[in-house]
């Protein structure tokens, strides 16, 4: 396919902001009259347009004005099963999963159900900006194998698998291990790889896996040393206490998914809320990841996660961000960042000394705080660091596919343009201080509203205004 340029105002990031504590700047990439340069869905140039645009006489250009253009967002961890139950009333983890999720989760079994499903989660996901996902479906192969293909079809990067689940749920939910082997085996060769689909061995979570499931999970990790690991951890204390009790050899929940060796690089956890520091520095040694899910986190009541523990530089934990979506009631980061700065003040009242001097933690507490720098990289190259993909997606660099989506600093409720106005008199930003003020604009009062257009490897996929 020939090569394509998109001119506009690009903002991305090249390290991690949190290392730049003072000078998050130094972490970010700016270009105010940008050119992205495309070819067959991959970045092959970037910089500012009068030093892109001499090098390709002729190139055919997108111009896109009044907007911010950003690497497509990443959802750490999702579920395509509960789309149509989010936002359900009334309790907590289990008893939750119980009476919404697995009914509901059921139905994905009758094929015609299962493509209807799958088709709205990823019309919303890209209405949302949301390029990739690291997803959840059931434990049936053959709505496993509807995801990738959907995916497939809208040639998005999704990371899935089906799901391993025989203990604490309804009989007519869970699946022998020798079913899952199978299954697992089956839809790794098929997808593993193709195109750009990867795949995850996925224990719903060690309070649904007996110790044979899990030993079937080590040995598909052992016959597929190249595939991701996908689970929940450490979300909600009933949960908690319930793995220990089924899995009594184990101190604490990632030691169980230690002893069947499955914690270590492309490992992701979902949640981790309460994840001890010991824990913590054992994911971190291990290149394990967990995601920050805090819509879900407050919807299910789960508990706060402490951003400023996982992002201590003596200890540094890979952490993607995710929406949980069923158990987080909004699809769309912009609401998963809203939600984390949110619970990063309420962590900071609870680091505050002032009433008790031994909780103070100052550096914690800084690392806390959402600065627009690292919210944005948290949901680009931040959650694909933490998934191991930041070589394919999550940035502009030069060989990434080409994700991007297009933000509308005035989208949102009827009086987010005036709010935005407050900081460049309704101009375009000039300087990157100016784009993150805008950017912050979008994560705390705009909503999905500010996505304009989503892109996926070079082609529009999503236009709000249906052009
Ligand atoms: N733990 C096991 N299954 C689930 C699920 O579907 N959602 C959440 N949030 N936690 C889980
Ligand atoms: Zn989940």
């Amino acid at each position: 396919m020939a090569a394509q340029g998109i001119r506009g105002t690009f903002v991305d990031f090249v390290d991690d902001p949190w290392r730049h504590v003072g000078d998050e700047q130094a972490a970010t990439r700016f270009f105010r009259d940008g050119l992205l340069v495309v070819e067959d869905g991959i970045v092959v140039d970037h910089g500012p347009a009068e030093e892109v645009a001499p090098r390709h006489p002729g190139l055919p250009i997108t111009e896109i004005r009044d907007r911010l253009i950003l690497p497509g967002f990443i959802d750490g961890h999702i579920h395509v099963p509960q789309t149509r139950v989010l936002g359900a009333y009334g309790e907590q983890l289990l008893p939750w999963l119980e009476k919404w999720v697995f009914p509901e989760e059921r139905r994905y079994s009758d094929p015609g159900y299962a493509l209807e499903g799958t088709r709205r989660f990823f019309d919303t996901l890209l209405a949302s900006g949301t390029t990739t996902c690291q997803a959840f479906t059931t434990a049936d192969p053959a709505f496993t194998r509807v995801v990738f293909e959907e995916a497939t079809r809208r040639n998005m990067r999704i990371i899935t698998g089906v799901t391993a689940i025989d203990q604490n749920a309804p009989e007519w939910f869970t699946r022998s291990p020798e079913a899952f082997y199978d299954a697992a085996t089956e839809l790794i060769a098929e997808f593993h790889g193709v195109g750009r689909n990867l795949y995850a061995i996925t224990p719903r979570f060690a309070y649904g896996a007996s110790p044979a499931l899990l030993e079937t999970c080590r040995r598909l990790r052992d016959e597929h040393p190249g595939v991701w690991v996908h689970t929940h951890i450490s979300e909600n204390p009933s949960e908690i206490a319930g793995v220990l009790a089924l899995h009594g050899g184990s101190a604490d929940y990632l030691g169980v998914y230690e002893k069947y060796g499955l914690v270590g690089e492309r490992f992701t956890g979902g949640h981790g809320v309460w994840l001890s520091d010991d824990e913590l520095r054992r994911m971190s040694e291990a290149g394990a990841a967990v995601t920050f899910c805090p819509c879900s986190n407050l919807y299910l009541g789960s508990g706060l996660f402490r951003l400023g523990k996982v992002t201590d530089p003596e200890r540094r934990v890979l952490t993607s961000f995710g929406t949980d979506m069923g158990g987080g009631n909004r699809f769309s980061m912009l609401n998963v960042l809203e939600d984390a700065y949110k619970v990063g003040m309420l962590n900071n009242t609870l680091l505050d000394g002032s009433v008790d001097p031994s909780r103070q933690n100052l550096a914690e507490a800084e690392r806390n705080k959402l600065s627009p720098y690292r919210a944005f990289y948290a949901i680009t190259r931040g959650s694909a660091e933490a998934l191991y993909i930041d070589d394919r997606v999550g940035s502009f660099d030069i060989g990434r596919e080409a994700d991007f989506v297009v933000l509308d600093w005035t989208g949102g409720p009827p009086a987010a343009a005036w709010h935005a106005s407050l900081y460049t008199d309704g101009r375009g930003p000039e300087t990157l201080d100016e784009a993150a003020e805008l950017l912050f604009a979008i994560m705390m009062v705009g909503d999905d509203r500010a996505v304009a257009e989503t892109w996926v490897a070079g082609q529009r996929t999503y236009a709000r205004d249906g052009a």
